[in-house]
């Protein structure tokens, strides 16, 4: 089933000159680009797009890092994107990451971990909205 997952390219990564690397593996994997946009956001963004996060400890590091500078928010699409795109990125923490993976290859941070992506559909749905309110 094709599904379209929200994904943004994270300050370090564009600081990194990462940028096309991410997004080529992205495409090599066949998801299409739907959407593409670099924004430098605010804390106010960031609390809605971090809504489950916002009272957790680690919250006003991840808004200071995540407001520092430009990002590049993506919307994918394919078939099952938001697993897909999941599996790509690697597990949360880079350091434990594995091979292969995004952040397994190209991070070795908890926090500054290169990319976001939806967790679900539910989330890809909210996120996209706040993103990208005009793609409905
Ligand atoms: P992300 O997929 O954007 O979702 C929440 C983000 O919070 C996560 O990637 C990391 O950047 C960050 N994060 C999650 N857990 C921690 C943690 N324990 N310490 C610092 N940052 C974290």
């Amino acid at each position: 089933v094709s599904e379209r997952t929200l994904v943004l390219i994270k300050p370090d990564a564009v600081q990194r000159g990462l940028v096309g690397e991410i997004i080529s593996r992205y495409e090599r994997k066949g998801l299409a680009i739907v959407a593409m946009d670099q924004r430098t956001i605010d804390a106010s963004q960031s609390d809605a797009h971090y809504a489950e996060h916002v009272d957790k400890p680690f919250y006003p590091g991840l808004r200071e890092f995540i407001t520092s500078g430009p990002l590049v928010a993506l919307v994918l699409e394919g078939d099952q994107a938001i697993d897909v795109v999941r599996q790509m990125n690697g597990a949360t923490d880079s350091r434990t990451a594995a091979p292969g993976t995004i952040r397994g290859d190209l991070s070795l941070s908890k926090s500054e971990n290169l990319v976001h992506a939806s967790d679900s559909p539910d989330s890809a749905k909210r996120e996209l909205a706040i993103w990208f309110p005009h793609l409905g």
